[in-house]
C-alpha cells in the first residue's frame, strides 16, 4: 500500500469514514448485515439520510420520479453533465460498502474538489441510485434504465416481489407516482464514473491500491421449475417415486458442472431453493430453484445456458419429472470507456497510487449505463475478497484513497480546461 495522496486531491478519510457508519446502520440487522431493498421504509430513510448528506456537502439535491437522488455542483459552462455514483440498495443481509461507497465517495470527493478551488467548467453531479441488486424484484439496475429511458411502460405492474406487491405499490409506499415514472428520463448526461469495492481478491492479494476495470461480466438469471409427485415418504417405495428434490439436487450440480468445465472467468451459483409443499413426512412435488450464470463473453454466456438446459431435461427424463427453466434478467458484458479508464490511470499516477486494470465479475450500472454514456470504474479493495455478506470491509485507509482517486479525477475532467482525449 503506497503513502496518501501526493499531488491529487485528497479527500477527508475521517468524514467519508463517518458516513459510511452512518448510512450502514440503514436497515441493519441483529442477525447481522443490511436489509436495504427498493422503495423499502429502510430504503426510504437511506434516500433521505443521502439527500441531506448531500446538501451538508454544498450540493443542490432534487429526487427524481423513481427515487434516484442527485446532488448537482453546477459548472460556469453549459454542457453535458459528469454523473457519479453508485446504488443505495443492498442484497439480503448485505454489506455496507456494496453501492453505499460509491455514491458517499462521490459526495466527499465533490466536496474536496470544491474546496480545491474554482467553480468547475463542467457541471458535476452525484447520484444514488435508487435499484441495482434485483434483491426485491426483478428490476434490474431500474435507477440506470429510468435514467437512460429503458424502462417499458408496464414494468411497474407487471414486476411482483414474493410477497406479491407490484413495483408499482411499493413505489406508491415511499411517496412516489409511478405514472410519473417517465420523467426520470434524462438526455443532458454524457459521462459516468463509479467507485465501487472489488468484492473479489484480486487487488488485496496483489497489493494494489486501486483497480481500473476493463470489462464487466455478462450474467443471466434464470428460474427453474421442477415438478414430480407428492407422496407418502413412508408408504411408498423408492423405486415408486417422483421426487423433484432429488432431481432438482442432480439439476444443480450439473449446473455447477457446467461452470467448472468452462473453467475461469466463468461461475454458476444456485442461491434460492423453494421446496413445495414442505413437510418432513411428504416427497416434495415442486421445487424451484434459481441460477446466476456470468461470463465476459456473450457466447460463451449462451453456450453455458444451452448446456445447462440440456443437462437439466437429461435429468428430468432420467427421473421421471418435468423440469422448466425460464431466463428472467439477461445482461450483456461491457467494456468501459478506454478515455476514461486512462483518465483514472492518470489520476492514480497523479495521487502516487498503485493501480492495475481488471475485469469485475460483478455486475454494476455501470455496464447499462455505459451503453449510452461514456462509464467507467474505480475499485477499493475488499478485505478477504468479501462482499455480499455482513463479513463486506474495506479499510478506511482504502476507501479515503478510492475516493482521492475519483476526485482527483473529477477535478481533471471537470475543472481543469478540455483535453480532447478526456472528453
Ligand atoms: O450481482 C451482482 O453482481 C451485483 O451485486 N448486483
Ligand atoms: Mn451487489
Ligand atoms: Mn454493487
Amino acid at each position: 500500500m503506497n503513502d496518501r495522496p501526493a499531488a491529487g486531491v485528497r479527500v477527508d478519510e475521517a468524514r467519508l469514514t463517518s458516513l459510511v457508519e452512518q448510512l450502514g446502520r440503514v436497515g441493519a440487522q441483529s442477525s447481522g448485515g443490511i436489509i436495504r431493498p427498493l422503495y423499502s421504509p429502510p430504503w426510504r430513510e437511506a434516500q433521505d439520510m443521502v439527500a441531506t448528506m448531500m446538501s451538508d456537502a454544498g450540493l443542490s439535491v432534487r429526487e427524481d420520479a423513481v427515487g434516484n437522488v442527485f446532488g448537482r455542483l453546477a459548472g460556469d459552462t453549459a454542457g453535458p453533465v459528469l454523473l457519479t455514483g453508485s446504488h443505495i440498495d443492498t442484497v439480503v443481509h448485505g454489506g455496507a460498502y456494496d453501492g453505499a461507497l460509491g455514491v458517499l465517495s462521490a459526495i466527499v470527493a465533490l466536496e474536496a474538489c470544491a474546496a480545491a478551488g474554482g467553480t468547475p467548467r463542467r457541471t458535476v453531479e452525484v447520484v444514488s441510485l435508487c435499484e441495482e441488486e434485483s434483491s426485491r424484484f426483478h428490476a434490474n439496475y431500474f435507477g440506470t434504465r429510468s435514467i437512460l429511458g429503458l424502462v417499458a411502460e408496464n414494468e411497474p405492474e407487471l414486476l411482483v416481489d414474493p410477497d406479491g406487491v407490484t413495483l408499482a405499490e411499493a413505489a406508491r409506499s415511499v411517496g412516489l407516482d409511478p405514472a410519473r415514472f417517465s420523467d426520470a428520463r434524462r438526455d443532458d448526461i454524457d459521462t459516468f464514473l463509479e467507485l465501487h469495492i472489488e468484492q473479489g481478491r484480486t487487488l488485496v492479494d496483489a497489493a494494489i491500491d486501486v483497480g481500473v476495470v476493463d470489462v464487466i461480466t455478462g450474467f443471466m438469471w434464470l428460474e427453474v421449475v421442477v415438478d414430480g409427485r407428492t407422496d407418502h415418504a413412508g408408504a411408498t417405495a423408492m423405486t415408486n417415486r417422483q421426487d423433484a428434490l432429488q432431481a432438482a439436487a442432480r439439476m444443480i450440480t450439473a449446473v455447477e458442472g457446467v461452470a467448472l468445465a468452462e473453467g475461469h472467468p466463468a461461475v454458476a451459483t444456485t442461491g434460492v431453493v423453494r421446496v413445495h409443499p414442505g413437510g418432513a413426512n411428504i416427497v416434495p412435488g415442486r421445487v424451484e430453484f434459481t441460477i446466476d450464470v456470468r461470463h465476459p463473453e456473450l457466447d460463451v454466456l449462451d453456450q453455458m445456458v444451452a448446456a445447462m438446459r440440456e443437462q437439466c431435461a437429461a435429468v428430468a427424463t432420467d427421473r421421471g419429472v418435468q423440469v422448466d427453466l425460464q431466463v428472467v434478467k439477461k445482461t450483456p458484458p461491457h467494456t468501459l470507456d478506454a478515455g476514461l479508464r486512462a483518465v483514472l490511470q492518470q489520476a492514480a499516477d497523479t495521487c502516487g497510487l498503485t493501480w492495475r486494470e481488471l475485469p469485475s465479475g460483478a455486475g454494476h450500472d455501470s455496464q447499462t449505463m455505459g451503453t449510452h454514456v461514456k462509464a467507467a470504474m474505480l475499485f477499493v479493495p475488499s478485505v478477504d475478497g468479501r462482499s455480499h455478506s455482513p463479513a463486506e470491509y474495506s479499510t478506511p485507509h482504502d476507501c479515503a484513497q478510492g475516493a482521492s482517486v475519483l476526485a482527483t479525477a473529477v477535478r481533471l475532467l471537470a475543472w481543469a480546461p478540455p483535453q480532447s482525449d478526456q472528453q
